[in-house]
């Protein structure tokens, strides 16, 4: 078969690729030399403008989101009318030579701008984000726009850059990713703290709806309907033993077919019932959208141990969702967790494993963000880069919860608001303690008393405790909450009936430990706290893009 000439094929609008953007963190970081004489395109959003020269000409610093730096462009006014483009937040694509500026210049290489190619203004008594300081909680009112600002721009990076490191690590080290559900009927942590997923209220609405506009049929009309079909079934039989024409018969069929398809359209309105649909006093979910309960995932990890009794080593990194009324600065209710899973490994593997994860994170950021960094620290932490260095370069401490828990207990120079007892969950006080004034450094806690962890964490021989590991980090407290699993068929049963859960919903999970179990254990990173870890910023609402906690999800 011959080849069709695609060139030819109708359409008459000729498509056009927009002319090469070179980013402005190519020029900025750039060799002078080498860019002076360039022309190229450039395009971002201006930070100020200011006319000069009895409005002659313009600088303006102008942002592309591509690095913090801003390129200073210079336009005549013969170029472009001024006043259009000074305003803060302008959007502007220009074309013009890479210029070295006047002796004594802070920047070494700017912009002249040869033409203007497009503009997307901005009135100055409009635009929310005036020039000056803004706090970032002032910003969080903006959501659509506070990715404009130089320290939503650098936490966007930075973050950017932990995601590609977390697949680096994972990746160098013989890990899969694997996309786990975010609408799960499993409840991994089984703390309730879970958002459900039904249409049953969306469509409560819309029958109410619906049957106002158009009443329910009654009986009668059902009954109408029917003694309708049966009369165009008797004329179709007449029709058929007394051989009338085709077209006689089948103009009666397409009668009688109508007439069924109208009574069912009858029957189905007849069944329609306002409210949320009940069985034996409770609502029932047999009737929504998944024909069961379903909810938004809080972990990953139960789904994503399937395939690390498959595939070995495997990870998994996507959104998930506590319905936790924490109004602290280090809770979301929508957060993006880093779950690895391994099989054969124990506590111990673990734990190495969560330290290098952590420190391959920080040296990358050492590496690969300094400028960013170093934005955090003029303006956020003076210590972020030395804590960085230290974590990436020093073993985390390892202790016992009942380490711990003596250690705490000896505290002499701080009063707690919670006391300190075996047993507890140790609070955010507690562990930001240990980290940053005993051990000033990453600590791993481990073997926790199994009443206040999860179902799935292994056993300890002492029966009293399970092989739990947290990572307490400067800062934050707890970044990192792992285990080994219960990989014992029988223990796993006694201890999710004595944790109070239905063995129903985690029959599946069950089948892990009949067929084939394995040693195995994970960990999960909160994404965001590892954000505000390395920055130091401090409220968690502010190191995700679009933060969701109890009373506002905007956008
Ligand atoms: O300790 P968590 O609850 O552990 C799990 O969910 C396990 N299933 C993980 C696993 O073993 N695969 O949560 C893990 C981490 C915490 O250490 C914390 O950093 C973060 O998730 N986290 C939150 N981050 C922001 N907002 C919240 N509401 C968070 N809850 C937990
Ligand atoms: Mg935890």
């Amino acid at each position: 078969m011959e080849a069709k000439d695609v060139s030819s094929a109708g359409d008459d609008t000729a498509l056009e690729s927009s002319r090469p953007r070179t980013f402005i963190k190519d020029i900025v970081r750039g060799v002078t030399e080498e860019l002076v004489g360039r022309k190229v395109v450039v395009g971002g959003w201006v930070k100020t403008g200011r006319e000069q020269g009895k409005g002659s000409f313009a600088f303006l610093e102008l942002n592309d989101g591509s690095c913090l730096a801003n390129l200073q462009v210079i336009v005549d006014a013969a170029v472009h009318p001024l006043t259009q483009l000074v305003p803060t937040g302008t959007c502007v694509l220009v074309e013009g030579e890479l210029k070295k500026p006047p002796e004594g210049a802070k920047q070494s290489v700017e912009l002249k701008v040869e033409s203007v190619l497009e503009v997307g203004p901005v009135d100055p008594a409009e635009y929310p984000l005036p020039k000056t300081r803004l706090t970032l909680e002032f910003l969080r009112d903006f959501g659509h726009l506070r990715a404009r600002t130089n320290t939503i721009s650098a936490v966007a990076r930075i973050r950017d850059e932990l995601a590609y490191a977390t697949h680096t690590f994972f990746r160098k080290n013989g890990f899969r990713y694997v996309h786990t559900p975010i609408i799960t009927t499993s409840d991994c942590e089984g703390a309730g703290e879970m958002f459900q997923v039904t249409t049953l209220f969306s469509n409560a609405e819309k029958v109410e709806k619906e049957l106002k506009q158009n009443p329910r049929p009654s009986e009668t009309d059902i009954e109408a309907a029917k003694l309708l079909v049966k009369e165009k079934g008797e004329t179709v039989s007449q029709l058929k033993s007394s051989k009338a024409s085709k077209q006689e018969i089948s103009a009666s069929v397409s009668e009688l077919t109508k007439a069924k398809e109208s009574l069912s359209r009858l029957e189905e309105r007849f069944k329609l019932k306002a409210g949320i649909p009940q069985k034996d006093g409770k609502i029932d979910y047999a009737k929504d959208f998944f024909g069961r309960q379903a909810f938004l995932t809080v972990s990953g990890q139960l789904q994503v141990e399937t395939y690390a009794c498959a595939l070995g080593n495997v990870y998994t990194f996507g959104p998930t969702f506590r319905a936790e009324h924490s109004h602290t600065s280090r809770h979301l209710a929508e957060f993006w967790m880093v779950e690895p899973e391994i099989a054969f490994a124990n506590l111990e593997d673990d734990m190495n494993y969560a330290e290098s994860y952590v420190k391959f994170l920080c040296q990358w950021l050492l590496d690969n963000c300094i400028e960013d960094m170093e934005f955090m620290v003029k303006n956020f932490d003076k210590a972020a880069i030395e804590r960085l260095k230290l974590v990436s370069s020093s073993p985390f401490e390892r202790i016992s919860y009942t380490k711990a828990v003596q250690l705490l207990k000896n505290v002499t120079d701080k009063k707690f608001e919670n006391e300190v007892e075996w047993g507890i969950d140790l609070a955010s006080e507690h562990e930001r303690y240990l980290t940053e004034v005993l051990f000033k450094k990453p600590v791993i806690v481990y073997n926790y008393p199994k009443g206040i962890k999860a179902f799935y964490m292994k056993l300890n021989d002492d029966q009293k405790t399970v092989a739990a590991m947290d990572v307490l980090v400067p800062k934050v407290g707890e970044l990192i909450g792992g285990s080994q699993r219960e990989e014992r068929l029988d223990v796993l049963v006694k201890r999710i009936t004595d944790s109070g859960l239905p063995l129903e919903p985690y029959e599946w999970y069950l089948d892990l430990r009949r067929f084939g179990t394995v040693k195995h254990s994970g960990f999960g990173l909160g994404f965001e706290r590892m954000i505000l870890f390395a920055t130091g910023i401090e409220n968690i609402r502010d190191v995700i893009p679009f933060p969701r906690y109890p009373g506002r999800a905007d956008l």
